[in-house]
């Protein structure tokens, strides 16, 4: 990666990801709707991109799939490897990798994966060239986004304007949730995209409650807060911004986190 110039910004997301097992209680029900969407069939060989604790990968191997897994956090990847023991899916391949720099031959799967991960590397138009070599001929991709118009999109789009700019030419993240961009990425290399939307369900006692666990448990927010410590001022500002930001999203004890599914056929 020594090469990469985006190596810098990489290892900081692997930093900053760590925090992030708690949070798979929520997206555990998206890697059921995912893994679903993308008709993986018994025996097809998955790959996971950004699996995190291993919530997609273990979906689809419990749906009789031969899964690989990659992420950049070794933490994370450590609480998979349990979850996979947890389940009985000991026969998972778990890789720490860069969704930009795929370690495996081309033509490896029949389904590549992503939710919620291959969004964060900084050049789309490379993670989405890896991610088609390594799919066989006529193999599928179904990922899972989160807009911008939406709740998570507009948490990012604050944590974006209250922190350093990101190194020149680094994509945003929920530039991915567009389905125009999305349409114009996968390009030459996939046919026309279909495209679906769910709401993941964060309970939550009160926004507070959920604003505190955001602050621990995502990487994004809590690198903001942290930054902060010694300003409480502009930490309280910021908190009563992002409450605001999400309080019309909350009803009924949840906060609705609305996501976009992708799924297209390589070319
Ligand atoms: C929001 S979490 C999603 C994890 C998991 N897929 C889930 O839904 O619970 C984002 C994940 O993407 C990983 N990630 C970020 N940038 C990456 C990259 N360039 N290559 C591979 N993984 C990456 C992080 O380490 C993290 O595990």
């Amino acid at each position: 990666m020594s090469q990469d110039p985006f190596a810098e910004l990489k290892k900081r997301q692997r930093e900053m990801w760590a925090s992030f097992a708690p949070t798979a209680m929520f997206t555990t029900p998206v890697a059921g709707h995912l893994v679903k969407f993308a008709q993986i069939g018994a025996g097809e060989t998955v790959l996971d991109v950004g699996t995190g604790t291993g919530v997609v990968a273990i979906t689809a191997a419990r749906g009789g799939a031969r899964v690989t897994a990659l992420d950049l956090t070794p933490e994370l990847l450590e609480q998979a490897r349990e979850n996979s023991r947890i389940a009985q899916r000991e026969d998972i391949v778990w890789t720490e990798g860069d969704a930009e720099q795929l370690p495996y031959p081309d033509a490896s799967f029949d389904v590549v994966l992503s939710q919620f991960g291959h969004m964060f590397a900084p050049r789309p138009e490379i993670a989405i060239a890896e991610m088609h070599r390594v799919l066989k001929p006529n193999g599928r991709i179904a990922f899972a986004t989160w807009p911008p118009e939406h709740v998570v999109g507009r948490m990012f789009a604050f944590v974006g304007r209250n922190s350093p700019p990101p190194p020149a030419g680094a994509s945003l993240p929920p530039q991915w949730g567009n389905p125009a961009i999305i349409t114009e990425r996968l390009g030459a290399l996939f046919d026309a995209p279909f495209f679906e939307r769910g709401t993941m369900a964060f309970p939550a006692l009160s926004i507070e409650h959920y604003r505190l666990f955001m602050e621990r448990s995502v990487g994004p927010m809590q690198k903001l807060f942290e930054s902060l410590a010694a300003e409480p001022q502009k930490l309280g500002v910021l908190r009563a911004e992002f409450d605001a930001l999400a309080a019309p999203y909350y009803f009924d004890n949840v906060v609705h986190q609305d996501y976009l599914l992708t799924r297209a056929q390589a070319r």
